[in-house]
């Protein structure tokens, strides 16, 4: 095993226990932990640190690509050990102590916290613990199913942990493109002309020596918690096919589209799951996460390739995959995120991007992160990345939360992620707006019409007459902007009618 998976000799020794591995974190560390969308998150290092917090004043700063599976961000909260905690985030445990005060969450694009660390405009990584399938003969490192922020936590830290995980197989070698760019202001272009150019290596260099500690595991990724598309999700993939039939009609987009993004999450699957029975053909993806719709539009043959930073899919998809990695590996590419994420590439390639709002308004404004505009779901994740650089700019939600308790199309959102200027296309359960060329008051106009279920659509009309009546370009009836969320707060529904109906595409 060790010849195969540790294969520059000198670095055999460094082999230890996991307990032994955390002893290198120290008391208000900055760690930078691999990890993507649960996937090739590192897995037993870190629950070693959070047994020794639950003796011990031992608090870090971790740094992730994104969210972590194995309950990895549960366990460091529970034991008092996270303090502070960048750049995106979704466990439940964490998000409570968040949304509490008690762990100070910094919501960032994904592209940007390496660019931060580079330049030192944030606290530096003292400690990377990396998750790997193996080192090299040369001591690189290469990672499992994300890549993420790995290569840059790992080239800037000044000690290195390698997890080497044995559950995940060799076959990965040459799925992964990693390339750092230089120093600005005197930078050269990403030379990615197409979705599966190749302009890195392999494997993570580092000077071996940076390898303090190499721990060995046997515990899987964890499986992704996205429910299969529903009613309402499969309405918002169809309204999606059928504007995109449109725009290939009208000369527009070709039979193959754009590359295309799908952000995290059930609603975005569902909408990937949607292309399955449309007539385009040879697509090609360019996103951050790849989830199992991904390998069914493989199978199902309509999509050539597809760039990411992490592969996480379902338990029964994760068998179907990763014991047949060799059918897909010539499509695939995992990228450092601030590659899979660069706005220079996202504009230059073209994206057609579909992320996920929490609420919209009806002037295209998206919430993305705060519920009533205050508490942390998530993070922004990459949305912000894609969005402000896409050819096409799409937010899909369902036009109801919490049993029609909630409209998701607002007067105004409570929280603004991506703005009126980042979004072309809003598109619901009940059908899609198209915003491109529109000002505000006919988005607002289109939005209401096409996007929201009763009883709002009429209680969104009658804001926006009153609204008019003030006048402005951006008409707003300022004492009333946040009613509906003050009314859903007080009496537990942002409806006016008393028992609010579940919507009806
Ligand atoms: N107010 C309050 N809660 C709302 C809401 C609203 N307007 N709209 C949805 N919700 C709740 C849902 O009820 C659900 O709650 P539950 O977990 O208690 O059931 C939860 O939010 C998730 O909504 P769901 O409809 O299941 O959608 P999803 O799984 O697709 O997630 C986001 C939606 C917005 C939370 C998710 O896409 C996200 O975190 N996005 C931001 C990051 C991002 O876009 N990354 C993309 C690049 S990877």
């Amino acid at each position: 095993m060790q010849e195969q998976r540790i294969r520059l000799p000198e670095l055999r020794k460094r082999v230890c226990s996991a307990e032994h591995a955390a002893l290198w974190i120290e008391d208000g560390m900055t760690i930078g932990m691999s990890g993507f969308t649960r996937a090739g998150d590192a897995k037993v290092v870190p629950l070693a640190i959070a047994e020794r917090a639950k003796t011990e004043h031992l608090k870090i700063s971790l740094m992730t690509g994104a969210s972590l599976g194995n309950d990895v961000d549960k366990t460091l909260t529970e034991a008092g050990a996270m303090s502070r905690r960048m750049p995106f985030q979704s466990d439940p445990t964490l998000r409570a102590a968040i949304n509490r005060g008690e762990v100070m969450y910094v919501d960032q694009h994904l592209s940007e916290t390496v660019e931060q660390l580079r330049t030192r405009q944030i606290n530096a990584i003292d400690v990377a613990i990396i998750e790997a399938i193996a080192i090299t003969e040369t001591g690189a490192i290469i990672p499992t199913t994300s890549v993420g922020n790995s290569a840059s936590f790992a080239i800037l830290a000044d000690q290195v942990i390698v997890e080497i995980n044995l559950t995940q197989s060799l076959e990965l070698e040459g799925l992964h493109d990693i390339f750092i760019p230089k120093h600005r202001p005197r930078r050269e272009p990403v030379p990615i002309m197409s979705v599966s150019d190749r302009i890195g290596s392999t494997a993570i260099s580092i000077p071996p020596e940076k390898i303090v500690a190499i721990v060995i595991t046997q515990k899987s990724d964890s499986a992704s918690t996205i429910l299969p598309p529903d009613h309402d999700t499969a309405k918002i993939a169809s309204h999606l096919v059928n504007f995109f039939k449109d725009e290939v009609r009208d000369g527009r987009l070709t039979n193959s589209l754009m590359p295309l993004q799908a952000g995290i999450g059930t609603i975005a699957n569902a909408v990937m799951s949607g292309f399955i029975d449309s007539p385009f053909e040879h697509l090609t993806m360019y996103s951050e996460v790849l989830q199992d719709s991904t390998f069914d539009l493989f199978d199902a043959g309509k999509l050539d390739f597809a760039s990411g930073s992490s592969i996480t899919l379902s338990s029964q998809k994760s068998r179907e995959v990763f014991n047949n990695i060799g059918k897909y590996k010539d499509r695939l590419i995992l990228r450092p995120q601030e590659i899979s994420n660069h706005p220079e590439v996202i504009r230059r390639l073209g994206l057609i991007t579909i992320n996920t709002a929490l609420e919209a308004d009806i002037y295209g404004n998206i919430n993305s992160t705060h519920v009533l505009g205050t508490h942390m779901m998530n993070g922004i994740g990459g949305s912000g990345d894609f969005a402000r650089n896409a050819y096409l700019s799409v937010f899909a939600t369902k036009s109801i939360a919490k049993d029609g308790k909630i409209s998701s199309i607002v007067p105004m959102v409570t929280h603004v992620d991506h703005t009126e200027h980042d979004v072309d296309i809003i598109v619901t359960e009940i059908g899609l707006a198209d915003l491109r060329g529109l000002a505000p008051r006919e988005r607002a106009q289109k939005i209401i019409q096409h996007c929201v279920a009763e009883p709002y659509k009429q209680m969104l009309f009658d804001y926006l007459a009153e609204a008019e009546l003030r006048g402005g370009h951006t008409p707003h009836v300022l004492e009333k902007a946040y009613a509906w969320h003050t009314r859903y707060r007080e009496t537990g529904t942002m409806s006016e009618v008393a028992g609010t109906l579940k919507a009806v595409a």
